[in-house]
């Protein structure tokens, strides 16, 4: 059944946690709308009470009241930061130039993802942090002074970066940072609008001590463009439809995946409405139509990271023989994201193969429904629910952990049946 309509989507995931934990560093209470409901960001609203932060929630708006330069209490019991990355990552940059002892906790996916990554730079900055198992959680972080130094990262995350740049702010000296490719951004969008001092050029990004309090944010967080990538996936591929995404994010560090649908064919209009707190926001439009296969370059993943199981999910539709590679990083998200899509979709008919980096797949295929693995991961969820819209009828979708993908939209099911039945 086709899909038509227009969408107001969660507020973006990425910017939700980044607007809580930058509301905490301004002195007057900031509003925020339209906040990400998931368990993803309940997790970085939970671990900042649990610092002591006055956070309400009405529905998707929160007050947050800043407490400007030292905003964080000691912390009685462990930060849970349950399946999300961003909350363990970007958590310890924001509290390792504070006087605290946390210990940071996560779920068993979150507890298998690597946090080194983060822990090294911290660590040279002069935070003392302590691992139970070489580099995972649970960390134990023991905060305090910190000293900037020059960062040259050798995965260009954007988790990586903003914990650096956020750790940053409350250095002796200023923070510079390299990376191989650019990541998404909005650390330094947010930062700079809220009144941060940043320099940003081609080849790096300096981030100066912070001198008074940030800017307190009357914001509605745009719409997860993340999200939004099911649904247009969806609506190319079931014949006859036509959605509109409105008020959703285009920070151009995220809506690569609009070029790859270009690249492969689809139909998209896009139209930019207008900025706030440094986030480009507006409309999409997308109608059903038949695909061609692309080729995917390392130096596009940063951009799609998130988005590739649906680029998957595309190419077992598109005609030819479609290539990923350089997408490694998939293999350390909340799940071996690369095994998980592979295994599903070669489960349910398309010709698909695993490489070490990505993988290669050719079509169409039509594809046969039935049971999905997920891993526990609301991106497979997901993606293989939008594969069920056009799986042969017969075999229904039947996922072994629907309620994952209240990870990072809640309601998605929800949604997707609407647009059938308008
Ligand atoms: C995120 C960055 C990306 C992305 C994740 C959210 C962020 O992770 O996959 O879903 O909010 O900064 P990496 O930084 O590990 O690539």
């Amino acid at each position: 059944m086709s899909l038509n309509g227009t969408v107001i989507l969660p507020g973006d995931k990425s910017i939700s946690h980044r607007a809580l934990m930058l509301a905490c560093l301004a002195d007057e209470r900031s509003t925020l709308h339209n906040v990400n409901r998931g368990a993803d960001v309940k997790s970085t609203a939970s671990l900042l009470k649990r610092c002591g932060m006055d956070i309400v929630w009405k529905d998707d708006t929160v007050q947050i009241q800043g407490a400007g330069r030292e905003p964080f209490l000691q912390p009685h019991l462990p930060l849970d930061c349950g399946n999300s990355g961003t909350t363990a990552r970007l958590s310890m940059g924001l509290l390792a130039g504070f006087p605290l002892q946390v210990t940071f906790t996560g779920d068993d996916s979150l507890s298998q993802r690597p946090m080194n990554r983060v822990i090294l730079p911290l660590r040279q900055m002069g935070a003392r942090i302590a691992t139970r198992d070489q580099g995972y959680l649970p960390v134990m972080l023991t905060g305090g002074e910190l000293w900037g130094i020059h960062y040259d990262l050798q995965i260009p995350s954007a988790q990586v970066k903003s914990a650096i740049l956020l750790a940053g702010l409350n250095a002796q000296s200023e923070t510079s940072i390299t990376s191989p490719l650019p990541s998404r951004d909005h650390t330094e969008r947010m930062l700079k609008a809220l009144g941060a001092k940043l320099k940003i050029t081609d080849d790096s990004i300096v981030v100066y001590p912070l001198k008074k309090p940030l800017s307190a944010q009357d914001f509605t967080i745009p719409g997860d463009f993340s999200s939004g990538a099911f649904l247009l996936t969806a609506a190319v591929l079931v014949p006859g439809s036509e959605v509109i995404l409105q008020g959703v994010s285009l920070n151009p560090t995220r809506t690569g995946f609009l070029d790859i649908l270009k690249a492969m064919g689809a139909n998209v209009v896009v139209s930019k409405s207008g900025t706030k707190i440094g986030e480009p926001f507006g409309d999409i439009q997308i109608q059903a139509g038949a695909l061609q296969a692309t080729t995917v370059n390392p130096d596009q993943i940063p951009n799609i990271i998130d988005e590739l199981p649906l680029v998957a999910l595309l190419a077992t539709q598109a005609e030819g023989t479609t290539v990923v590679s350089g997408a490694a990083e998939l293999r350390v998200k909340e799940s071996d994201r690369i095994e998980a899509i592979v295994a599903n979709l070669r489960n349910w008919g398309a010709q698909i193969e695993a490489t070490p980096d990505g993988f290669i797949i050719t079509g169409p295929t039509r594809l046969n429904g039935g049971f999905v693995k997920t891993h526990h991961d609301h991106r497979i969820a997901m993606m293989m629910s939008v594969a069920g819209l056009i799986a042969k009828q017969q075999q229904p979708v039947h996922l072994d952990d629907p309620a994952c993908m209240d990870i990072s939209f809640p309601g998605f099911l929800r949604v997707l049946e609407k647009l059938q039945n308008p």
